[in-house]
């Protein structure tokens, strides 16, 4: 606020301005730095606050993406998509859970149309095997080039894929009422429908490149533990929702699951990435900022059991919303 900067000792005001001046040439030439100091002292401006806080969230963003940086898919799957945290034998367990909450979503009826993008899709493919169903073209993303190459491996079926995703397959076909058999028509169906894999960024008012995706918009849009994660601030993840929901067309749908109350998680052996604690507040006060309509929230309270010391989280949300 530019009316506090005016109680502000003098003193602070003069070191900041003085301490590091920035030489700039105005377009006749004069050296703006210097013109600054042969103004009298009384004359001159306070710091430029909105600058300030744009720079220091600039620089949190910054260090976000360079902890990204030592991610490893590898560890990443094996610490949150093994048991106990992928128990299929347990309906409390944290990925039948999501599963469960995603085909009902994908299942209503009001979800539908062409196009579903994945938003920071990570190494992971459980959280489009409902709407593989549903819509005709998938496109998933994601900030690390060490990701899209995995998520690539399996759609080519090449092999060396750090997970193996049957029992995932297998679990939402019996979902869907179909014999668990029926997995293999799943994988096949879900190879056909995704058309890239391509780079994003939600800390960028335009997410993904342009042309890497139609004009108009996705239908439906699912993020899956990515925003908070990703955002060092509320402001920051409230920002990041703002962001994608440019790519999606008004009155389409946004199916997000993210972790509650969780300050970080191990996106490998010692690397501690830092996540944004949210509570089921903030999640809604941020949707209804960003201009969405809440649907439906629903709230997982993590068993002791499945805090197995990779995350502090302590429960996971599903919204259903829809873009105004
Ligand atoms: C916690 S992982 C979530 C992965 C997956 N969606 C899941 O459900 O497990 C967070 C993901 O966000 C990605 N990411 C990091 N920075 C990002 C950014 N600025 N924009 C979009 N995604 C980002 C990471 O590469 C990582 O895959």
């Amino acid at each position: 606020m530019l009316s506090g900067s005016k109680k502000r000792p003098l003193s602070r005001y003069r070191t900041m301005k003085l301490s590091s001046p920035k030489r700039r040439l105005t377009h006749d030439g004069e050296d703006t730095a210097a013109r600054r100091y042969k103004r009298p002292l009384w004359g001159r401006r306070p710091p430029n606050q909105k600058a300030m806080g744009e720079k220091a969230a600039e620089n949190g963003i910054a260090a976000m993406a360079a902890c990204y940086q030592r991610f490893d898919p590898a560890s990443y799957l094996k610490y949150n998509y093994t048991p106990p945290r992928a128990d299929f034998g347990r309906d409390d367990s944290i990925v039948p859970w999501k599963l469960a909450r995603l085909h009902r979503a994908f299942t209503e009826g009001d979800v539908r149309g062409d196009l579903l993008v994945d938003v920071g899709s990570g190494p992971t493919l459980y959280q489009v095997l409902s709407g593989c169903e549903v819509f005709s073209k998938v496109i998933l993303t994601d900030f690390l080039e060490v990701n899209r190459q995995e998520l690539r491996r399996w759609l080519r079926d090449e092999g060396g894929c750090s997970l193996d995703w049957t029992p995932y397959l297998q679990y939402v076909c019996q979902l869907e009422g179909r014999r668990p058999s029926a997995w293999t028509e799943k994988a096949a169906k879900l190879r056909q429908v995704v058309q890239d894999v391509l780079p994003i960024d939600v800390h960028c008012p335009q997410p993904v490149a342009p042309h890497g995706l139609p004009a108009a918009g996705a239908d439906c849009l699912v993020s899956t533990f990515c925003l908070e994660s990703v955002s060092p601030d509320l402001a920051a993840f409230t920002r990041a929702l703002g962001h994608v929901g440019s790519l999606l067309r008004p009155g389409g749908h946004l199916l997000l699951i993210g972790a509650l109350g969780e300050s970080y998680y191990l996106g490998g052996p010692g690397v501690k990435i830092p996540v944004v604690p949210l509570n089921e507040a903030q999640v809604c006060a941020s949707l209804v900022e960003s201009g969405y309509t809440l649907i439906r929230l629903e709230v997982y309270t993590l068993p002791q059991d499945m805090r197995v010391g990779v995350d502090d989280v302590s429960g996971v949300f599903f919204v259903k919303a829809k873009k105004l």
